[in-house]
């Protein structure tokens, strides 16, 4: 007889959703590519992105994983048949690729965090202009980060859906959301409050790069966590009771608002240092890792209690989407190997580090590995390769199978009682009309915008 699947509890899946939405995608990737895309009309244009798009692509993915209770493999299978399972093994080969490169970078938070913690018990020390070139060219402590990140990962995992992922994404989640406040209002006293939110919400469309509306969308799909399957996983996890069109959107809610915070924590204290703030966005990297430790120890009223917490925030925010990724890999290997989760856990966890090796030594450590491209300049290293791969193929072409399925194969009956929004009469509510319309035209186009801009040569990552 089959085991009974696991459900999350009333607010579990929204924790644990947004646990894998909120993560390095809010904290480092977004402040960046909204200050290279000049704030504010870029924010709009994200946030018309997450809502017409993001919103109804969750669902369209807990839509699957609740109806087959299943990883997305034998999930598209059971819904579309053999051919659309491959759908399934994209989804879960992406989240390998992702989780490989992804917990290297969320191994530089814990370095960040224990050095700001040494720095505010015996005093900053400003780090040689060398030091973070060669703090990543060093193999054997990216390995070792990497190790202990996806050691940690292993560890909520294997203890299953609701002792180890709902339980530790209940007490992260919280801590998050109580230190971001904590820091917003922190920063609220500094002098470049004002021009953070003028950058922020004063949009000036004629500063939006044109590229900046396909960034958008890109970042979306990363930032929410779909086009790979993670909430068709978590889904298969959502109770029946549970409305999915409102659980998806206050996912969605809560990584926006988060994203926006981080924006205003980092603003605010860049503007409150006026010369900082043309060198800022010289490196993707910079802003998190080496602009702002040095800001908040050299300028920042309270930067010394400010910096230990801010790192471990985000050391937190990544550990809880390296949870979803891994998850995908394990639960398929229950799923359709019948393993035990723990074994299923440790092997999907060895097969994501061997990822990781290579992304570990790709950053100067072993030069074959460092150099190796296949998309061209400032694209070098597996990690690089491996990003870009990840953000600007695998993740919209998933999502456009996924809108796709949803909205033209799978039987609209299924969708109906998924979503479940009627009148008393028995008529569709606006909502699910608008869900509908949203999934079958306007998601599917706006990926294959972004997926010919990709062919035409732009690159989002
Ligand atoms: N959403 C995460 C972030 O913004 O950092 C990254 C991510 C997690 C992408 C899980 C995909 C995923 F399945």
């Amino acid at each position: 007889m089959e085991k009974k699947r696991s459900s999350f509890s009333r607010y579990g899946f929204i924790l644990a959703a947004a646990g894998s939405a909120i993560g390095l995608g809010n904290l480092w990737k977004f402040p960046y590519i909204t200050w290279h895309n000049n704030g504010g009309a870029f924010v709009i244009i994200y946030l018309v992105a997450v809502i017409i798009i993001g919103w109804p692509i969750m669902m369209a993915e807990i839509i699957i994983g609740r109806r087959v209770k299943k990883n997305p493999v034998p999930a598209f299978e059971k819904l579309g048949g053999k051919k659309w399972s491959l759908v399934g093994w994209l989804g879960v080969i992406t989240g390998l690729v992702i989780l490989g490169y992804y917990s290297v970078i969320a191994g530089w938070t814990l370095t960040s965090f224990t050095k700001c913690l040494k720095w505010s018990f015996s005093g900053y020390v400003k780090p040689g202009e060398e030091a973070f070139t060669n703090f990543i060219g060093n193999g054997q402590l990216q390995l070792f980060l990497a190790f202990i990140f996806i050691l940690a990962t292993v560890l909520v995992i294997w203890r299953g859906v609701k002792k180890g992922i709902e339980r530790t994404t209940k007490i992260l989640m919280p801590i998050l959301f109580c230190i971001l406040i904590y820091l917003v209002i922190m920063v609220m006293s500094l002098p470049g409050r004002d021009e953070t939110f003028k950058f922020l919400f004063n949009p000036d469309f004629a500063n939006l790069p044109t590229a900046g509306i396909l960034e958008a969308v890109g970042h979306a799909f990363f930032t929410l966590s779909l086009g790979m399957g993670a909430m068709i996983t978590y889904g298969s996890y959502m109770d029946k009771k549970e409305s999915i069109a409102k659980n998806a959107g206050m996912v969605v809610f809560l990584d926006t608002l988060i994203a926006i915070c981080a924006c205003i924590i980092m603003y605010t204290i860049i503007f409150s240092v006026p010369s900082v703030k043309e060198g800022v966005s010289g490196s993707t990297i910079g802003m998190l890792f080496i602009t702002l430790p040095d800001l908040l120890y050299t300028h920042i009223p309270f930067g010394a209690t400010i910096a230990p917490i801010f790192y471990i925030l985000v050391a937190f925010a990544a550990l809880s989407s390296t949870i979803s990724l891994l998850e995908v890999l394990t639960s398929l290997l229950i799923d359709k190997l019948k393993w035990t989760r723990k074994k299923a856990t440790i092997i999907a966890a060895g097969a994501t580090y061997l990822i990781s090796i290579l992304c570990a030594l790709s950053l100067g450590a072993a030069p074959f590995l460092s150099k190796w491209q296949i998309f061209g300049k400032g694209k070098e290293g597996v990690l690089n390769t491996l990003d870009h791969l990840a953000a600007n193929w695998m993740l919209p072409v998933g999502g456009l199978f996924i809108t796709i399925f949803v909205g033209w194969v799978l039987d609209e009956k299924i969708c109906r009682d998924e979503v479940s929004l009627y009148n008393e009469d028995g008529s569709p509510k606006f909502t699910y009309k608008a869900f509908r319309f949203f999934i079958r035209y306007i998601a599917p186009m706006a990926i294959l915008a972004v997926i010919v801009a990709v062919f035409a040569g732009w690159d989002f990552s």
